[in-house]
Protein backbone atom coordinates (compact mmCIF):
# COMPACT_ATOMS: atom_id res chain seq x y z
CA UNK A 1 0.00 0.00 0.00
CA UNK A 2 1.15 3.61 -0.94
CA UNK A 3 2.27 6.09 2.17
CA UNK A 4 -0.55 8.22 1.38
CA UNK A 5 -3.20 5.46 2.14
CA UNK A 6 -6.00 4.44 -0.10
CA UNK A 7 -9.29 6.41 -0.60
CA UNK A 8 -12.82 4.84 -1.09
CA UNK A 9 -15.69 6.76 -1.09
CA UNK A 10 -19.21 4.33 -0.33
CA UNK A 11 -22.61 5.11 -0.77
CA UNK A 12 -24.37 3.56 2.66
CA UNK A 13 -27.86 3.14 1.70
CA UNK A 14 -29.87 2.37 5.01
CA UNK A 15 -33.07 2.37 3.68
CA UNK A 16 -36.17 0.95 5.61
CA UNK A 17 -36.68 -0.86 9.02
CA UNK A 18 -33.45 -2.89 10.32
CA UNK A 19 -31.54 -1.34 7.13
CA UNK A 20 -31.39 2.01 9.58
CA UNK A 21 -29.96 -0.05 12.25
CA UNK A 22 -27.30 -2.97 11.05
CA UNK A 23 -25.59 -0.55 7.97
CA UNK A 24 -24.73 2.01 11.13
CA UNK A 25 -23.21 -0.89 12.93
CA UNK A 26 -21.55 -2.13 9.72
CA UNK A 27 -19.89 1.22 9.05
CA UNK A 28 -18.75 1.29 12.87
CA UNK A 29 -16.48 -1.89 11.96
CA UNK A 30 -15.83 -0.47 8.57
CA UNK A 31 -14.41 2.88 10.25
CA UNK A 32 -12.48 0.98 12.33
CA UNK A 33 -11.12 -1.91 10.52
CA UNK A 34 -9.85 1.13 7.62
CA UNK A 35 -8.06 3.25 10.30
CA UNK A 36 -6.32 0.16 11.69
CA UNK A 37 -4.89 -1.04 8.22
CA UNK A 38 -4.18 2.70 7.00
CA UNK A 39 -6.74 3.53 4.56
CA UNK A 40 -9.64 6.40 4.41
CA UNK A 41 -13.12 5.67 3.64
CA UNK A 42 -15.96 8.51 3.04
CA UNK A 43 -19.45 7.64 3.46
CA UNK A 44 -21.90 9.83 1.65
CA UNK A 45 -25.39 8.83 3.11
CA UNK A 46 -28.27 8.39 0.79
CA UNK A 47 -32.52 8.04 -0.30
CA UNK A 48 -33.64 4.92 -0.91
CA UNK A 49 -37.02 2.79 -0.41
CA UNK A 50 -40.19 3.85 1.35
CA UNK A 51 -38.79 7.20 2.90
CA UNK A 52 -37.36 8.33 -0.48
CA UNK A 53 -41.02 8.26 -1.86
CA UNK A 54 -42.31 11.79 0.16
CA UNK A 55 -39.23 13.61 -0.33
CA UNK A 56 -38.32 12.46 -4.34
CA UNK A 57 -41.33 10.98 -5.76
CA UNK A 58 -39.79 7.50 -6.21
CA UNK A 59 -38.01 5.00 -4.44
CA UNK A 60 -34.89 4.88 -6.22
CA UNK A 61 -34.60 9.04 -7.14
CA UNK A 62 -31.79 10.44 -9.51
CA UNK A 63 -30.48 11.98 -7.04
CA UNK A 64 -29.77 8.60 -5.18
CA UNK A 65 -28.95 6.93 -8.98
CA UNK A 66 -26.11 10.43 -9.33
CA UNK A 67 -24.61 10.15 -5.81
CA UNK A 68 -23.99 6.36 -6.42
CA UNK A 69 -21.76 7.28 -9.81
CA UNK A 70 -18.23 6.90 -9.35
CA UNK A 71 -18.44 5.35 -6.25
CA UNK A 72 -16.35 2.62 -5.01
CA UNK A 73 -19.15 0.75 -3.44
CA UNK A 74 -22.87 0.69 -2.04
CA UNK A 75 -23.49 -0.37 0.99
CA UNK A 76 -27.48 -0.92 1.37
CA UNK A 77 -29.36 -1.65 4.60
CA UNK A 78 -33.07 -3.15 3.60
CA UNK A 79 -35.88 -1.88 1.65
CA UNK A 80 -39.09 -2.84 0.35
CA UNK A 81 -39.38 -0.95 -2.83
CA UNK A 82 -36.95 0.51 -5.41
CA UNK A 83 -34.38 -2.74 -5.17
CA UNK A 84 -34.84 -3.59 -8.58
CA UNK A 85 -34.62 -0.17 -10.07
CA UNK A 86 -31.13 0.10 -8.04
CA UNK A 87 -29.95 -3.45 -9.02
CA UNK A 88 -30.95 -2.64 -12.86
CA UNK A 89 -29.46 0.97 -13.11
CA UNK A 90 -25.94 -0.08 -12.47
CA UNK A 91 -26.37 -2.89 -14.48
CA UNK A 92 -25.47 -5.21 -10.78
CA UNK A 93 -26.07 -8.46 -12.75
CA UNK A 94 -23.94 -11.34 -10.32
CA UNK A 95 -25.06 -11.65 -7.19
CA UNK A 96 -22.61 -14.04 -4.91
CA UNK A 97 -23.94 -14.81 -1.31
CA UNK A 98 -21.54 -16.72 0.27
CA UNK A 99 -22.86 -19.90 2.82
CA UNK A 100 -20.10 -21.36 5.41
CA UNK A 101 -21.74 -21.83 9.00
CA UNK A 102 -19.79 -20.50 11.76
CA UNK A 103 -18.11 -23.61 14.10
CA UNK A 104 -19.70 -21.73 16.99
CA UNK A 105 -23.14 -21.59 15.77
CA UNK A 106 -23.43 -25.37 14.25
CA UNK A 107 -25.91 -25.88 16.80
CA UNK A 108 -28.19 -23.08 15.62
CA UNK A 109 -28.86 -24.83 12.28
CA UNK A 110 -31.86 -27.39 12.17
CA UNK A 111 -29.61 -29.83 10.26
CA UNK A 112 -27.08 -32.37 12.05
CA UNK A 113 -23.57 -31.01 13.24
CA UNK A 114 -22.19 -33.55 11.12
CA UNK A 115 -23.85 -32.83 8.21
CA UNK A 116 -22.54 -29.01 8.13
CA UNK A 117 -19.11 -29.33 9.03
CA UNK A 118 -17.09 -27.95 6.18
CA UNK A 119 -20.09 -26.79 4.13
CA UNK A 120 -18.58 -24.18 2.37
CA UNK A 121 -20.46 -23.12 -0.93
CA UNK A 122 -21.34 -19.52 -2.91
CA UNK A 123 -24.21 -18.60 -5.00
CA UNK A 124 -23.96 -17.38 -7.87
CA UNK A 125 -27.14 -15.78 -8.75
CA UNK A 126 -28.30 -13.63 -12.09
CA UNK A 127 -29.55 -10.25 -11.07
CA UNK A 128 -30.92 -8.10 -13.10
CA UNK A 129 -33.23 -10.22 -15.91
CA UNK A 130 -35.28 -13.68 -15.64
CA UNK A 131 -38.57 -13.06 -14.58
CA UNK A 132 -38.41 -10.28 -12.35
CA UNK A 133 -37.91 -7.73 -15.38
CA UNK A 134 -40.09 -9.60 -18.49
CA UNK A 135 -42.78 -8.19 -19.76
CA UNK A 136 -45.56 -8.47 -17.05
CA UNK A 137 -48.65 -7.07 -16.19
CA UNK A 138 -52.91 -7.70 -15.79
CA UNK A 139 -55.50 -8.41 -18.87
CA UNK A 140 -58.76 -10.14 -18.77
CA UNK A 141 -59.86 -12.54 -21.23
CA UNK A 142 -63.40 -14.83 -21.51
CA UNK A 143 -62.28 -16.96 -18.40
CA UNK A 144 -61.52 -13.92 -16.32
CA UNK A 145 -58.90 -11.74 -15.31
CA UNK A 146 -55.39 -12.61 -14.95
CA UNK A 147 -51.77 -11.73 -14.59
CA UNK A 148 -48.64 -12.61 -15.95
CA UNK A 149 -45.11 -12.30 -15.95
CA UNK A 150 -42.71 -13.78 -18.06
CA UNK A 151 -39.33 -15.34 -17.97
CA UNK A 152 -37.02 -14.23 -20.49
CA UNK A 153 -33.26 -14.39 -20.95
CA UNK A 154 -30.76 -13.48 -23.84
CA UNK A 155 -28.47 -16.16 -23.84
CA UNK A 156 -25.50 -13.23 -23.36
CA UNK A 157 -27.32 -13.09 -20.13
CA UNK A 158 -26.75 -16.41 -19.16
CA UNK A 159 -23.07 -16.70 -20.74
CA UNK A 160 -21.93 -13.14 -18.83
CA UNK A 161 -23.37 -14.93 -15.23
CA UNK A 162 -21.61 -18.65 -16.38
CA UNK A 163 -18.18 -16.48 -16.90
CA UNK A 164 -18.96 -15.52 -12.79
CA UNK A 165 -19.61 -18.42 -11.54
CA UNK A 166 -16.83 -20.28 -13.50
CA UNK A 167 -13.88 -18.01 -12.61
CA UNK A 168 -15.60 -18.06 -8.99
CA UNK A 169 -15.27 -21.89 -8.88
CA UNK A 170 -12.13 -21.84 -10.31
CA UNK A 171 -10.48 -19.84 -7.81
CA UNK A 172 -12.78 -22.04 -5.42
CA UNK A 173 -12.53 -26.46 -5.21
CA UNK A 174 -13.70 -26.30 -9.14
CA UNK A 175 -16.90 -27.99 -8.90
CA UNK A 176 -19.79 -25.59 -10.45
CA UNK A 177 -23.46 -26.78 -10.21
CA UNK A 178 -25.76 -25.66 -12.53
CA UNK A 179 -29.62 -25.20 -11.24
CA UNK A 180 -32.41 -25.39 -13.69
CA UNK A 181 -35.90 -26.37 -14.44
CA UNK A 182 -35.37 -27.89 -18.20
CA UNK A 183 -37.55 -30.81 -17.73
CA UNK A 184 -40.47 -27.85 -17.58
CA UNK A 185 -39.08 -24.55 -18.88
CA UNK A 186 -36.86 -25.79 -22.10
CA UNK A 187 -36.66 -22.76 -24.11
CA UNK A 188 -34.40 -21.40 -21.50
CA UNK A 189 -30.97 -23.74 -22.13
CA UNK A 190 -28.90 -22.63 -18.93
CA UNK A 191 -27.31 -26.40 -19.29
CA UNK A 192 -25.82 -26.35 -22.59
CA UNK A 193 -25.04 -22.44 -23.06
CA UNK A 194 -22.96 -22.84 -19.50
CA UNK A 195 -21.53 -25.53 -20.59
CA UNK A 196 -20.42 -24.03 -23.84
CA UNK A 197 -19.06 -21.28 -21.98
CA UNK A 198 -17.48 -24.12 -19.53
CA UNK A 199 -15.30 -25.48 -22.06
CA UNK A 200 -12.78 -22.39 -21.69
CA UNK A 201 -12.42 -23.68 -17.88
CA UNK A 202 -11.72 -27.25 -18.45
CA UNK A 203 -10.46 -27.23 -14.65
CA UNK A 204 -14.00 -26.79 -13.46
CA UNK A 205 -16.20 -29.92 -13.44
CA UNK A 206 -20.03 -28.75 -14.14
CA UNK A 207 -22.85 -30.64 -12.56
CA UNK A 208 -26.31 -29.66 -13.92
CA UNK A 209 -28.90 -30.14 -11.64
CA UNK A 210 -32.82 -29.70 -11.44
CA UNK A 211 -33.56 -27.24 -8.76
CA UNK A 212 -35.95 -29.50 -6.93
CA UNK A 213 -33.61 -32.07 -6.37
CA UNK A 214 -31.33 -29.45 -5.72
CA UNK A 215 -33.01 -27.80 -3.04
CA UNK A 216 -33.77 -30.91 -1.16
CA UNK A 217 -29.90 -31.93 -1.57
CA UNK A 218 -28.85 -28.04 -0.23
CA UNK A 219 -30.72 -29.83 2.98
CA UNK A 220 -29.73 -33.36 2.79
CA UNK A 221 -25.80 -33.03 1.83
CA UNK A 222 -24.87 -29.07 1.16
CA UNK A 223 -20.94 -30.73 1.80
CA UNK A 224 -21.36 -31.34 -1.74
CA UNK A 225 -21.43 -27.83 -2.97
CA UNK A 226 -18.64 -25.28 -4.02
CA UNK A 227 -20.50 -22.79 -6.48
CA UNK A 228 -23.93 -22.90 -7.25
CA UNK A 229 -25.26 -21.21 -10.08
CA UNK A 230 -29.18 -19.89 -10.97
CA UNK A 231 -31.26 -17.66 -12.61
CA UNK A 232 -32.96 -14.58 -10.85
CA UNK A 233 -35.99 -16.62 -9.46
CA UNK A 234 -34.69 -19.69 -8.40
CA UNK A 235 -31.36 -18.09 -6.89
CA UNK A 236 -33.65 -15.82 -4.74
CA UNK A 237 -35.26 -19.00 -3.21
CA UNK A 238 -32.28 -21.40 -3.03
CA UNK A 239 -30.30 -18.56 -1.20
CA UNK A 240 -32.62 -18.53 1.33
CA UNK A 241 -32.28 -22.07 2.12
CA UNK A 242 -28.35 -20.69 3.30
CA UNK A 243 -29.56 -19.51 5.96
CA UNK A 244 -31.35 -22.77 7.55
CA UNK A 245 -27.70 -24.31 6.87
CA UNK A 246 -25.73 -20.70 9.02
CA UNK A 247 -28.79 -20.43 11.41
CA UNK A 248 -30.30 -17.60 11.12
CA UNK A 249 -30.63 -15.43 7.77
CA UNK A 250 -29.54 -12.85 9.44
CA UNK A 251 -25.88 -13.56 9.34
CA UNK A 252 -25.11 -13.81 5.35
CA UNK A 253 -24.10 -10.69 2.79
CA UNK A 254 -24.29 -10.59 -0.63
CA UNK A 255 -22.18 -8.45 -3.27
CA UNK A 256 -24.01 -7.61 -6.23
CA UNK A 257 -21.52 -6.84 -9.29
CA UNK A 258 -21.30 -5.04 -12.69
CA UNK A 259 -18.89 -5.72 -15.57
CA UNK A 260 -16.94 -2.69 -14.34
CA UNK A 261 -16.32 -4.28 -10.82
CA UNK A 262 -18.59 -1.78 -9.14
CA UNK A 263 -20.54 -3.86 -6.22
CA UNK A 264 -23.44 -3.21 -4.40
CA UNK A 265 -23.36 -4.95 -0.73
CA UNK A 266 -26.48 -6.15 0.96
CA UNK A 267 -27.31 -8.55 3.84
CA UNK A 268 -29.83 -10.79 2.02
CA UNK A 269 -32.40 -10.38 5.09
CA UNK A 270 -35.49 -8.18 4.76
CA UNK A 271 -36.36 -5.21 6.71
CA UNK A 272 -38.02 -7.00 9.27
CA UNK A 273 -40.35 -4.53 10.36
CA UNK A 274 -41.96 -6.74 13.20
CA UNK A 275 -38.33 -5.88 15.36
CA UNK A 276 -37.14 -2.63 13.77
CA UNK A 277 -36.34 0.13 16.04
CA UNK A 278 -35.64 -1.53 18.94
CA UNK A 279 -32.18 -2.14 18.64
CA UNK A 280 -31.80 -5.82 18.59
CA UNK A 281 -31.22 -6.68 14.80
CA UNK A 282 -28.64 -9.10 13.54
CA UNK A 283 -25.67 -6.77 12.29
CA UNK A 284 -23.62 -9.55 10.84
CA UNK A 285 -25.17 -10.03 7.41
CA UNK A 286 -24.62 -6.33 6.92
CA UNK A 287 -21.06 -6.90 8.06
CA UNK A 288 -20.29 -9.77 5.71
CA UNK A 289 -21.27 -7.84 3.16
CA UNK A 290 -18.76 -5.35 4.49
CA UNK A 291 -16.24 -8.33 4.23
CA UNK A 292 -16.77 -8.87 0.85
CA UNK A 293 -16.70 -5.29 0.02
CA UNK A 294 -13.00 -5.14 1.07
CA UNK A 295 -12.44 -8.29 -0.68
CA UNK A 296 -13.40 -6.77 -3.44
CA UNK A 297 -11.00 -3.76 -3.25
CA UNK A 298 -8.09 -5.92 -2.70
CA UNK A 299 -8.06 -5.48 1.16
CA UNK A 300 -7.48 -9.04 2.20
CA UNK A 301 -6.21 -8.67 5.56
CA UNK A 302 -8.77 -6.29 6.51
CA UNK A 303 -11.07 -8.93 5.52
CA UNK A 304 -9.54 -11.51 6.73
CA UNK A 305 -9.35 -10.25 10.14
CA UNK A 306 -13.00 -9.36 10.83
CA UNK A 307 -14.30 -12.83 9.73
CA UNK A 308 -11.56 -14.18 12.59
CA UNK A 309 -13.06 -11.74 14.89
CA UNK A 310 -16.38 -12.92 13.87
CA UNK A 311 -15.78 -16.34 14.25
CA UNK A 312 -14.17 -15.38 17.92
CA UNK A 313 -17.56 -13.78 18.77
CA UNK A 314 -19.32 -17.24 18.41
CA UNK A 315 -16.60 -19.06 19.94
CA UNK A 316 -17.04 -17.20 23.10
CA UNK A 317 -21.30 -18.08 23.01
CA UNK A 318 -22.26 -14.18 22.08
CA UNK A 319 -25.36 -14.33 20.36
CA UNK A 320 -28.12 -11.72 19.40
CA UNK A 321 -31.80 -12.63 19.70
CA UNK A 322 -32.55 -14.41 16.22
CA UNK A 323 -29.81 -16.55 17.40
CA UNK A 324 -30.43 -17.17 21.26
CA UNK A 325 -32.45 -20.70 21.04
CA UNK A 326 -29.73 -22.71 23.26
CA UNK A 327 -27.25 -20.76 24.61
CA UNK A 328 -27.54 -19.75 27.93
CA UNK A 329 -25.74 -16.13 27.72
CA UNK A 330 -27.77 -13.10 27.02
CA UNK A 331 -28.95 -11.39 24.33
CA UNK A 332 -26.19 -8.95 22.83
CA UNK A 333 -28.36 -5.68 21.26
CA UNK A 334 -26.57 -4.51 17.72
CA UNK A 335 -24.63 -2.17 19.55
CA UNK A 336 -23.50 -4.45 22.06
CA UNK A 337 -21.99 -6.61 19.21
CA UNK A 338 -20.38 -4.49 17.32
CA UNK A 339 -18.65 -3.14 20.58
CA UNK A 340 -17.85 -6.66 21.56
CA UNK A 341 -16.45 -7.30 18.50
CA UNK A 342 -14.17 -3.88 18.48
CA UNK A 343 -12.79 -5.03 21.63
CA UNK A 344 -11.99 -8.93 19.87
CA UNK A 345 -10.71 -7.09 16.93
CA UNK A 346 -8.40 -5.02 19.11
CA UNK A 347 -6.89 -7.66 20.92
CA UNK A 348 -6.20 -9.32 17.62
CA UNK A 349 -4.55 -6.54 16.75
CA UNK A 350 -2.14 -6.86 19.71
CA UNK A 351 -1.56 -10.54 19.30
CA UNK A 352 -0.25 -9.73 15.61
C1 LIG B 1 -33.31 -10.63 -2.08
C2 LIG B 1 -34.70 -10.14 -1.87
C3 LIG B 1 -35.17 -9.36 -3.10
C4 LIG B 1 -35.10 -10.29 -4.28
C5 LIG B 1 -36.54 -8.71 -2.97
C6 LIG B 1 -36.58 -7.74 -1.81
C7 LIG B 1 -36.97 -8.05 -4.25
O1 LIG B 1 -35.55 -11.18 -1.58
O2 LIG B 1 -32.41 -9.81 -2.32
O3 LIG B 1 -33.09 -11.84 -2.00
O4 LIG B 1 -36.01 -11.10 -4.49
O5 LIG B 1 -34.14 -10.21 -5.03
MN1 LIG C 1 -34.54 -13.08 -1.23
Amino acid sequence: MSDQGTDYRVVALPGEGVGLEVTEAALQILHWIACQHHFTVQIDRGWIGAPAVPLFGSPFPDVTAQLCQDCDGILLGAVSQGLLELRQHFDFFANLRPVSPYPGLIDQSPLQPDRLLGVDLLFVRELVSGIYFGAAGRSSDDRGSYGYHTMQYHDWEIERIARVALQQARSRRCHLTIAHKENALPQIPWVRLVQAVGAEFPAVTLQPMLVDNLAMQLILQPQQFDVILAGNLLGDILSDLGGVLVGSIGLLGSASLNAAGLGLYEPIHGTAPNIAGQGIANPFGAIQSVILMLQQWGQQAAAAQIQQAIQIFFDRGYRTADLNRYSDQPTLTTQACIDQLIRILRSLDQSI
